[in-house]
Protein backbone atom coordinates (compact mmCIF):
# COMPACT_ATOMS: atom_id res chain seq x y z
CA UNK A 1 0.00 0.00 0.00
CA UNK A 2 1.05 3.35 -0.84
CA UNK A 3 1.56 5.61 2.24
CA UNK A 4 0.36 9.08 2.15
CA UNK A 5 1.83 10.00 4.93
CA UNK A 6 5.16 12.25 5.33
CA UNK A 7 4.49 13.12 1.57
CA UNK A 8 5.86 17.00 0.92
CA UNK A 9 2.61 17.62 -0.33
CA UNK A 10 0.18 15.82 1.96
CA UNK A 11 -1.68 13.02 -0.16
CA UNK A 12 -0.15 13.61 -3.39
CA UNK A 13 2.92 10.94 -3.10
CA UNK A 14 5.77 12.57 -4.64
CA UNK A 15 6.09 10.68 -7.90
CA UNK A 16 2.31 10.14 -8.03
CA UNK A 17 0.96 13.13 -9.42
CA UNK A 18 -2.63 12.97 -7.76
CA UNK A 19 -4.10 11.84 -4.60
CA UNK A 20 -5.39 14.74 -2.13
CA UNK A 21 -9.15 14.03 -3.00
CA UNK A 22 -8.56 10.48 -1.92
CA UNK A 23 -8.39 9.35 2.07
CA UNK A 24 -6.18 6.53 1.10
CA UNK A 25 -3.80 5.58 -1.54
CA UNK A 26 -4.01 2.96 -4.07
CA UNK A 27 -4.39 -0.61 -3.42
CA UNK A 28 -1.32 -2.37 -4.63
CA UNK A 29 -2.70 -4.06 -7.07
CA UNK A 30 -4.32 -1.11 -8.62
CA UNK A 31 -0.80 0.35 -8.37
CA UNK A 32 0.70 -2.58 -9.72
CA UNK A 33 -1.50 -2.53 -12.40
CA UNK A 34 -1.35 1.12 -13.33
CA UNK A 35 2.25 1.77 -12.64
CA UNK A 36 4.06 2.53 -16.30
CA UNK A 37 7.74 3.42 -15.65
CA UNK A 38 9.57 0.18 -16.32
CA UNK A 39 7.89 1.20 -20.17
CA UNK A 40 7.68 4.64 -20.52
CA UNK A 41 10.92 5.65 -18.67
CA UNK A 42 12.90 5.81 -21.84
CA UNK A 43 11.09 9.06 -23.04
CA UNK A 44 13.23 10.95 -21.01
CA UNK A 45 14.84 13.29 -23.29
CA UNK A 46 11.45 14.19 -24.63
CA UNK A 47 10.08 14.98 -21.14
CA UNK A 48 12.59 17.08 -20.35
CA UNK A 49 13.07 18.92 -23.53
CA UNK A 50 9.54 19.59 -23.30
CA UNK A 51 9.71 20.60 -19.77
CA UNK A 52 12.29 23.05 -20.39
CA UNK A 53 10.22 24.87 -23.24
CA UNK A 54 7.26 24.48 -20.50
CA UNK A 55 9.04 26.29 -18.15
CA UNK A 56 9.99 29.17 -20.54
CA UNK A 57 6.26 29.53 -21.33
CA UNK A 58 5.74 30.11 -18.07
CA UNK A 59 8.13 32.69 -17.97
CA UNK A 60 7.00 34.26 -20.28
CA UNK A 61 3.14 34.71 -19.19
CA UNK A 62 4.70 35.46 -15.73
CA UNK A 63 3.33 32.30 -13.78
CA UNK A 64 7.30 31.75 -13.29
CA UNK A 65 10.11 34.76 -11.69
CA UNK A 66 13.22 34.77 -13.73
CA UNK A 67 14.73 33.24 -10.32
CA UNK A 68 12.15 30.26 -10.20
CA UNK A 69 13.02 29.86 -14.26
CA UNK A 70 16.66 30.04 -13.75
CA UNK A 71 16.40 27.23 -10.57
CA UNK A 72 13.69 25.14 -12.12
CA UNK A 73 15.53 24.76 -15.71
CA UNK A 74 19.14 24.56 -13.80
CA UNK A 75 17.60 21.46 -11.73
CA UNK A 76 16.30 19.70 -15.44
CA UNK A 77 20.05 20.29 -16.79
CA UNK A 78 20.88 18.25 -13.06
CA UNK A 79 18.16 15.77 -14.15
CA UNK A 80 18.75 15.36 -17.16
CA UNK A 81 22.55 14.27 -16.55
CA UNK A 82 22.13 11.85 -14.16
CA UNK A 83 19.45 10.13 -17.05
CA UNK A 84 22.57 10.64 -19.29
CA UNK A 85 25.35 9.25 -16.78
CA UNK A 86 22.52 6.54 -16.15
CA UNK A 87 22.61 7.66 -12.45
CA UNK A 88 18.68 8.75 -12.09
CA UNK A 89 17.55 6.97 -9.11
CA UNK A 90 13.78 6.24 -9.11
CA UNK A 91 11.42 5.30 -6.17
CA UNK A 92 8.81 2.94 -5.65
CA UNK A 93 6.07 6.03 -6.07
CA UNK A 94 7.31 6.96 -9.14
CA UNK A 95 3.90 6.17 -11.51
CA UNK A 96 5.54 6.91 -15.08
CA UNK A 97 8.25 9.18 -16.30
CA UNK A 98 6.35 12.25 -15.90
CA UNK A 99 6.00 11.69 -12.02
CA UNK A 100 9.30 10.63 -11.66
CA UNK A 101 10.67 13.79 -13.27
CA UNK A 102 8.40 15.81 -10.70
CA UNK A 103 8.96 14.20 -8.10
CA UNK A 104 12.84 14.57 -8.41
CA UNK A 105 12.42 18.58 -9.09
CA UNK A 106 10.70 18.85 -5.96
CA UNK A 107 13.02 16.97 -3.66
CA UNK A 108 15.75 19.52 -5.44
CA UNK A 109 13.65 22.63 -5.57
CA UNK A 110 11.30 22.15 -3.06
CA UNK A 111 7.82 24.69 -3.38
CA UNK A 112 9.18 26.00 -6.97
CA UNK A 113 9.55 22.43 -8.28
CA UNK A 114 5.64 22.13 -7.63
CA UNK A 115 5.22 24.66 -9.77
CA UNK A 116 6.31 23.28 -13.30
CA UNK A 117 3.00 21.51 -13.60
CA UNK A 118 0.48 24.64 -13.98
CA UNK A 119 -0.54 24.57 -17.56
CA UNK A 120 -0.27 21.34 -18.73
CA UNK A 121 -1.31 17.41 -17.92
CA UNK A 122 0.06 13.98 -18.61
CA UNK A 123 -2.64 13.73 -21.28
CA UNK A 124 -0.74 16.12 -23.51
CA UNK A 125 2.63 15.73 -21.75
CA UNK A 126 2.90 11.95 -22.85
CA UNK A 127 1.53 12.37 -26.45
CA UNK A 128 4.18 14.95 -26.94
CA UNK A 129 7.27 12.46 -25.92
CA UNK A 130 5.71 9.70 -27.67
CA UNK A 131 5.63 12.15 -30.95
CA UNK A 132 9.36 12.97 -30.32
CA UNK A 133 10.64 10.07 -28.93
CA UNK A 134 9.01 8.12 -32.37
CA UNK A 135 10.31 10.83 -34.65
CA UNK A 136 13.72 10.44 -33.62
CA UNK A 137 13.61 6.35 -33.53
CA UNK A 138 12.39 6.44 -37.01
CA UNK A 139 15.51 8.64 -38.67
CA UNK A 140 17.54 5.46 -36.93
CA UNK A 141 15.79 2.96 -38.23
CA UNK A 142 15.57 4.85 -42.07
CA UNK A 143 19.37 4.70 -41.55
CA UNK A 144 19.13 1.01 -40.70
CA UNK A 145 16.41 0.10 -43.11
CA UNK A 146 18.91 2.34 -46.30
CA UNK A 147 21.67 -0.09 -45.18
CA UNK A 148 19.52 -2.65 -45.88
CA UNK A 149 18.46 -1.74 -49.15
CA UNK A 150 21.97 -0.91 -49.98
CA UNK A 151 23.05 -4.33 -48.96
CA UNK A 152 20.64 -5.81 -51.60
CA UNK A 153 21.78 -3.70 -54.21
CA UNK A 154 25.19 -4.32 -53.98
CA UNK A 155 24.16 -8.02 -54.14
CA UNK A 156 21.91 -7.27 -57.38
CA UNK A 157 25.08 -5.30 -58.66
CA UNK A 158 26.74 -8.16 -58.01
CA UNK A 159 24.71 -10.61 -59.81
CA UNK A 160 23.30 -8.33 -62.62
CA UNK A 161 23.69 -10.68 -65.43
CA UNK A 162 23.78 -14.21 -63.41
CA UNK A 163 20.44 -15.31 -64.97
CA UNK A 164 17.97 -17.96 -62.73
CA UNK A 165 14.38 -19.05 -63.25
CA UNK A 166 11.53 -16.71 -62.45
CA UNK A 167 8.92 -18.36 -60.81
CA UNK A 168 5.09 -17.80 -60.23
CA UNK A 169 3.23 -20.37 -58.00
CA UNK A 170 6.87 -21.09 -57.60
CA UNK A 171 6.86 -22.90 -60.74
CA UNK A 172 9.29 -21.99 -63.03
CA UNK A 173 7.55 -19.12 -64.94
CA UNK A 174 10.67 -17.11 -67.12
CA UNK A 175 14.38 -16.46 -66.79
CA UNK A 176 15.15 -13.47 -64.69
CA UNK A 177 18.51 -12.76 -62.77
CA UNK A 178 19.30 -13.32 -59.20
CA UNK A 179 20.18 -9.57 -59.47
CA UNK A 180 16.32 -8.57 -60.33
CA UNK A 181 15.49 -11.20 -57.81
CA UNK A 182 16.57 -9.34 -55.36
CA UNK A 183 16.72 -5.52 -56.56
CA UNK A 184 12.95 -6.73 -56.21
CA UNK A 185 13.24 -6.46 -52.52
CA UNK A 186 15.23 -3.43 -52.76
CA UNK A 187 12.09 -1.50 -54.60
CA UNK A 188 9.45 -2.57 -51.25
CA UNK A 189 11.82 -1.54 -48.61
CA UNK A 190 12.52 1.99 -50.87
CA UNK A 191 8.06 2.29 -50.22
CA UNK A 192 9.05 1.28 -46.77
CA UNK A 193 11.41 4.12 -46.22
CA UNK A 194 9.15 6.52 -47.88
CA UNK A 195 6.31 5.70 -45.59
CA UNK A 196 8.34 6.11 -42.44
CA UNK A 197 9.52 9.40 -44.04
CA UNK A 198 6.26 10.73 -44.43
CA UNK A 199 5.20 9.26 -41.25
CA UNK A 200 7.39 11.48 -39.55
CA UNK A 201 6.54 14.53 -41.39
CA UNK A 202 2.89 13.78 -40.01
CA UNK A 203 4.20 13.19 -36.48
CA UNK A 204 6.12 16.47 -36.67
CA UNK A 205 3.26 18.53 -37.81
CA UNK A 206 1.64 18.53 -35.12
CA UNK A 207 2.79 19.74 -31.42
CA UNK A 208 0.21 18.48 -28.96
CA UNK A 209 1.26 21.00 -26.09
CA UNK A 210 -1.39 23.59 -24.47
CA UNK A 211 -3.83 21.06 -24.87
CA UNK A 212 -4.14 20.57 -21.55
CA UNK A 213 -6.16 17.39 -20.71
CA UNK A 214 -8.42 17.94 -23.44
CA UNK A 215 -9.83 21.21 -23.69
CA UNK A 216 -7.20 23.62 -23.91
CA UNK A 217 -5.60 26.35 -20.99
CA UNK A 218 -6.77 28.92 -19.29
CA UNK A 219 -3.50 30.07 -19.05
CA UNK A 220 -2.32 32.22 -21.79
CA UNK A 221 0.20 29.61 -23.13
CA UNK A 222 1.01 30.13 -26.72
CA UNK A 223 0.95 26.63 -28.56
CA UNK A 224 3.03 27.77 -31.55
CA UNK A 225 6.15 28.50 -29.11
CA UNK A 226 6.00 24.91 -28.03
CA UNK A 227 5.96 23.80 -31.46
CA UNK A 228 9.05 26.01 -32.07
CA UNK A 229 11.33 25.00 -28.60
CA UNK A 230 10.72 21.15 -29.91
CA UNK A 231 10.96 20.95 -33.35
CA UNK A 232 7.62 20.72 -34.71
CA UNK A 233 6.31 22.27 -37.89
CA UNK A 234 2.70 22.74 -36.61
CA UNK A 235 0.48 22.53 -34.14
CA UNK A 236 -2.63 20.74 -33.13
CA UNK A 237 -5.63 22.07 -34.81
CA UNK A 238 -8.01 20.62 -31.97
CA UNK A 239 -6.98 20.17 -28.09
CA UNK A 240 -9.11 17.10 -27.70
CA UNK A 241 -7.86 15.51 -30.80
CA UNK A 242 -4.38 15.82 -29.61
CA UNK A 243 -4.70 14.01 -26.49
CA UNK A 244 -7.19 11.40 -27.97
CA UNK A 245 -5.23 10.51 -31.37
CA UNK A 246 -2.64 7.85 -31.54
CA UNK A 247 -3.22 7.37 -35.24
CA UNK A 248 0.59 8.22 -36.00
CA UNK A 249 1.42 5.28 -34.12
CA UNK A 250 -0.56 3.15 -35.96
CA UNK A 251 0.52 4.75 -38.95
CA UNK A 252 4.04 3.48 -38.01
CA UNK A 253 3.05 -0.09 -36.56
CA UNK A 254 1.11 -0.10 -40.01
CA UNK A 255 4.56 0.71 -41.54
CA UNK A 256 6.87 -1.54 -39.67
CA UNK A 257 4.15 -4.41 -40.40
CA UNK A 258 4.88 -4.07 -43.77
CA UNK A 259 8.51 -3.74 -43.85
CA UNK A 260 8.02 -7.00 -41.37
CA UNK A 261 5.60 -8.61 -44.38
CA UNK A 262 8.90 -7.50 -47.09
CA UNK A 263 11.55 -9.12 -45.13
CA UNK A 264 9.49 -12.11 -44.07
CA UNK A 265 9.15 -12.72 -47.53
CA UNK A 266 12.99 -12.16 -48.63
CA UNK A 267 13.59 -14.21 -45.68
CA UNK A 268 10.96 -16.92 -47.27
CA UNK A 269 13.61 -17.25 -50.62
CA UNK A 270 16.48 -17.16 -48.47
CA UNK A 271 15.13 -20.27 -46.84
CA UNK A 272 14.20 -21.76 -49.94
CA UNK A 273 17.32 -21.06 -51.58
CA UNK A 274 19.49 -22.42 -48.90
CA UNK A 275 18.14 -25.78 -48.64
CA UNK A 276 19.44 -28.63 -50.52
CA UNK A 277 16.67 -29.29 -53.22
CA UNK A 278 17.47 -26.07 -54.55
CA UNK A 279 20.98 -25.55 -54.04
CA UNK A 280 20.92 -21.95 -54.85
CA UNK A 281 22.30 -20.00 -52.37
CA UNK A 282 24.51 -20.07 -48.42
CA UNK A 283 24.29 -17.78 -46.23
CA UNK A 284 27.80 -17.42 -44.15
CA UNK A 285 28.47 -19.09 -41.18
CA UNK A 286 28.39 -15.70 -38.96
CA UNK A 287 24.67 -15.69 -39.87
CA UNK A 288 24.20 -19.48 -39.73
CA UNK A 289 23.35 -21.94 -36.85
CA UNK A 290 24.14 -25.07 -35.89
CA UNK A 291 21.79 -28.32 -34.23
CA UNK A 292 22.34 -29.49 -30.93
CA UNK A 293 22.01 -33.41 -32.48
CA UNK A 294 22.70 -33.24 -35.95
CA UNK A 295 26.49 -32.20 -36.88
CA UNK A 296 25.96 -31.74 -40.57
CA UNK A 297 23.28 -28.79 -39.60
CA UNK A 298 23.59 -25.54 -41.76
CA UNK A 299 20.36 -23.85 -40.96
CA UNK A 300 19.12 -20.49 -41.70
CA UNK A 301 18.11 -19.66 -38.12
CA UNK A 302 18.37 -16.17 -39.06
CA UNK A 303 15.38 -15.81 -41.78
CA UNK A 304 13.63 -17.65 -40.04
CA UNK A 305 13.88 -15.82 -36.91
CA UNK A 306 13.11 -12.59 -39.32
CA UNK A 307 10.49 -14.54 -40.76
CA UNK A 308 9.31 -15.30 -37.34
CA UNK A 309 9.13 -11.85 -35.87
CA UNK A 310 6.85 -10.35 -38.71
CA UNK A 311 4.04 -12.25 -36.85
CA UNK A 312 5.01 -10.68 -33.25
CA UNK A 313 5.24 -6.71 -35.58
CA UNK A 314 1.81 -7.65 -37.29
CA UNK A 315 0.42 -7.85 -33.68
CA UNK A 316 1.24 -5.01 -32.50
CA UNK A 317 -0.66 -2.81 -35.11
CA UNK A 318 -3.96 -4.71 -34.47
CA UNK A 319 -3.34 -4.29 -31.01
CA UNK A 320 -3.16 -0.73 -31.23
CA UNK A 321 -6.08 -0.80 -33.33
CA UNK A 322 -7.83 -2.91 -30.94
CA UNK A 323 -6.88 -0.76 -28.05
CA UNK A 324 -8.07 2.26 -29.33
CA UNK A 325 -11.65 1.39 -31.90
CA UNK A 326 -13.83 1.29 -28.69
CA UNK A 327 -12.73 4.31 -26.82
CA UNK A 328 -15.15 7.59 -26.68
CA UNK A 329 -12.87 10.96 -26.74
CA UNK A 330 -11.14 12.01 -25.09
CA UNK A 331 -8.05 10.56 -23.18
CA UNK A 332 -8.43 7.01 -21.66
CA UNK A 333 -5.76 4.88 -19.39
CA UNK A 334 -6.36 2.15 -22.14
CA UNK A 335 -3.67 4.40 -24.16
CA UNK A 336 -1.02 3.55 -21.76
CA UNK A 337 -0.93 0.28 -23.60
CA UNK A 338 0.09 1.81 -26.36
CA UNK A 339 3.60 2.73 -25.51
CA UNK A 340 4.12 -1.31 -24.81
CA UNK A 341 3.72 -2.41 -28.06
CA UNK A 342 4.82 0.53 -30.06
CA UNK A 343 8.59 0.23 -27.78
CA UNK A 344 7.96 -3.77 -28.31
CA UNK A 345 7.87 -3.09 -32.18
CA UNK A 346 10.63 -0.42 -32.18
CA UNK A 347 12.94 -2.91 -30.45
CA UNK A 348 12.34 -5.59 -32.46
CA UNK A 349 12.82 -3.78 -35.62
CA UNK A 350 15.58 -2.06 -33.95
CA UNK A 351 17.14 -6.06 -33.70
CA UNK A 352 15.81 -7.60 -37.45
CA UNK A 353 17.56 -4.82 -39.84
CA UNK A 354 20.96 -5.29 -39.02
CA UNK A 355 20.34 -9.07 -38.53
CA UNK A 356 19.15 -8.95 -42.44
CA UNK A 357 21.81 -6.63 -43.96
CA UNK A 358 24.33 -9.06 -42.37
CA UNK A 359 22.78 -11.84 -43.87
CA UNK A 360 22.22 -10.74 -47.19
CA UNK A 361 25.55 -9.07 -47.59
CA UNK A 362 27.48 -12.69 -46.57
CA UNK A 363 25.17 -14.69 -48.75
CA UNK A 364 26.47 -16.55 -51.76
CA UNK A 365 24.94 -18.13 -54.62
CA UNK A 366 26.18 -21.02 -56.78
CA UNK A 367 25.58 -18.80 -60.02
CA UNK A 368 26.48 -22.15 -62.46
CA UNK A 369 23.70 -24.33 -60.48
CA UNK A 370 21.41 -21.45 -60.58
CA UNK A 371 22.11 -20.76 -64.61
CA UNK A 372 21.33 -24.19 -65.01
CA UNK A 373 17.75 -24.08 -64.58
CA UNK A 374 16.86 -20.64 -65.97
CA UNK A 375 15.66 -22.16 -69.40
CA UNK A 376 14.55 -25.21 -68.63
CA UNK A 377 10.71 -26.18 -67.17
CA UNK A 378 9.81 -24.62 -70.58
CA UNK A 379 10.57 -21.17 -68.91
CA UNK A 380 11.58 -20.19 -72.67
CA UNK A 381 7.37 -20.83 -74.16
CA UNK A 382 6.46 -17.04 -73.73
CA UNK A 383 9.70 -16.38 -76.09
CA UNK A 384 8.74 -18.38 -78.41
CA UNK A 385 5.13 -17.54 -78.36
CA UNK A 386 5.97 -13.78 -79.00
CA UNK A 387 7.89 -14.57 -81.56
CA UNK A 388 4.93 -15.96 -83.50
CA UNK A 389 3.37 -12.91 -82.58
CA UNK A 390 6.31 -10.76 -83.80
CA UNK A 391 5.92 -13.27 -86.92
CA UNK A 392 2.18 -12.13 -87.44
CA UNK A 393 0.21 -14.53 -85.50
CA UNK A 394 -2.60 -13.62 -83.07
CA UNK A 395 -1.42 -14.25 -79.65
CA UNK A 396 -4.40 -16.49 -79.09
CA UNK A 397 -3.21 -18.81 -81.42
CA UNK A 398 0.59 -18.56 -80.30
CA UNK A 399 -0.13 -19.50 -77.05
CA UNK A 400 -1.93 -22.77 -78.23
CA UNK A 401 0.79 -23.53 -80.93
CA UNK A 402 3.30 -23.62 -78.31
CA UNK A 403 1.36 -25.05 -75.59
CA UNK A 404 1.44 -27.89 -78.27
CA UNK A 405 5.14 -27.97 -78.29
CA UNK A 406 5.64 -28.03 -75.13
CA UNK A 407 3.20 -31.23 -74.50
CA UNK A 408 5.03 -32.97 -77.36
CA UNK A 409 8.55 -31.81 -76.14
CA UNK A 410 7.11 -33.55 -72.63
CA UNK A 411 5.81 -36.98 -73.64
CA UNK A 412 9.33 -37.17 -75.31
CA UNK A 413 11.09 -35.89 -72.41
CA UNK A 414 12.84 -33.17 -73.17
CA UNK A 415 12.48 -29.80 -73.07
CA UNK A 416 12.18 -26.60 -75.58
CA UNK A 417 15.64 -25.78 -75.04
CA UNK A 418 17.49 -28.79 -75.67
CA UNK A 419 15.79 -28.33 -79.59
CA UNK A 420 18.21 -27.52 -82.03
CA UNK A 421 17.65 -24.36 -84.25
CA UNK A 422 16.89 -26.97 -87.06
CA UNK A 423 14.29 -29.16 -84.75
CA UNK A 424 12.41 -26.08 -83.49
CA UNK A 425 11.94 -24.60 -86.90
CA UNK A 426 10.56 -28.09 -88.37
CA UNK A 427 7.88 -28.08 -85.20
CA UNK A 428 6.50 -24.62 -85.47
CA UNK A 429 6.69 -24.15 -89.05
CA UNK A 430 5.43 -20.23 -88.32
CA UNK A 431 9.20 -19.78 -87.20
CA UNK A 432 10.58 -20.78 -90.25
CA UNK A 433 11.65 -17.29 -91.14
CA UNK A 434 13.83 -17.06 -88.47
CA UNK A 435 17.82 -17.79 -89.27
CA UNK A 436 19.46 -20.16 -87.20
CA UNK A 437 21.07 -18.09 -84.61
CA UNK A 438 17.96 -16.32 -84.18
CA UNK A 439 16.54 -19.50 -83.20
CA UNK A 440 19.07 -20.30 -81.27
CA UNK A 441 18.59 -17.03 -79.35
CA UNK A 442 15.14 -18.27 -78.53
CA UNK A 443 15.99 -21.20 -76.97
CA UNK A 444 18.47 -18.98 -74.99
CA UNK A 445 17.57 -17.78 -71.75
CA UNK A 446 20.78 -15.65 -71.32
CA UNK A 447 19.02 -14.24 -74.85
CA UNK A 448 15.63 -13.89 -73.14
CA UNK A 449 16.60 -12.11 -70.30
CA UNK A 450 18.58 -9.72 -72.87
CA UNK A 451 15.26 -9.40 -74.18
CA UNK A 452 13.58 -7.61 -71.47
CA UNK A 453 15.46 -4.39 -71.70
CA UNK A 454 12.86 -2.24 -71.07
CA UNK A 455 13.97 -0.09 -67.72
CA UNK A 456 11.79 -2.37 -65.49
CA UNK A 457 13.06 -5.51 -66.89
CA UNK A 458 15.22 -8.66 -66.18
CA UNK A 459 18.07 -7.19 -68.68
CA UNK A 460 18.21 -4.05 -67.39
CA UNK A 461 19.02 -4.88 -63.81
CA UNK A 462 22.23 -2.80 -63.60
CA UNK A 463 20.02 0.32 -64.27
CA UNK A 464 17.25 -0.67 -62.35
CA UNK A 465 20.46 -0.88 -59.20
CA UNK A 466 21.50 2.58 -60.50
CA UNK A 467 17.81 3.83 -59.74
CA UNK A 468 17.51 2.30 -56.61
CA UNK A 469 20.87 3.87 -55.26
CA UNK A 470 19.67 7.27 -56.25
CA UNK A 471 15.99 6.36 -54.92
CA UNK A 472 17.19 6.17 -50.98
CA UNK A 473 20.36 8.50 -51.41
N1 LIG B 1 1.30 7.14 -17.99
C1 LIG B 1 0.17 7.68 -18.66
C2 LIG B 1 0.08 7.11 -20.08
O1 LIG B 1 0.99 6.56 -20.53
C3 LIG B 1 0.29 9.17 -18.74
C4 LIG B 1 -1.02 9.86 -18.92
C5 LIG B 1 -1.84 9.73 -17.68
N2 LIG B 1 -3.05 10.49 -17.79
C6 LIG B 1 -4.07 10.27 -16.99
N3 LIG B 1 -5.13 11.01 -17.19
N4 LIG B 1 -4.05 9.37 -16.06
O2 LIG B 1 -0.92 7.21 -20.75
Amino acid sequence: MMSTENQPYGATSAGRLWGARFSDGPAQAAWELGVSIATDHRMWPYDLASSTAHADELLRIGVLTAADHAAITGALDTIRESFALGEFEYTPDDEDIHGAIERRLVELLGETGGRLRAGRSRNDQVINDARLWLAQAIDDQRAGLKHVITTLADQAALHAEAIAPGFTHLQRAQPVTIGHHLAAYGWMLARDLDRLHDCKDRIMAVSPLGSGALAGLTLPLDPMQYAQALGYTGIAPNSMDAVADRDFMVEYLAAVAIIGMHLSRLCEDIILWSSVEFGWARCSDAFSTGSSIMPQKRNPDIAELVRGKAGRLFGAVQALLTMCKGLPLTYNRDLQEDKVVLFDAADTLDVVLPAVAGMIEGLTFNTTHVAAGAGGGFAMATDIAEALVRAGMPFRQAHEVVGSLVASCEAEGIDIIDLSPAQLAERVPALQGLDTAALSALVNPHAGVARRNAPNGAGAVREQVVRLRAAIS
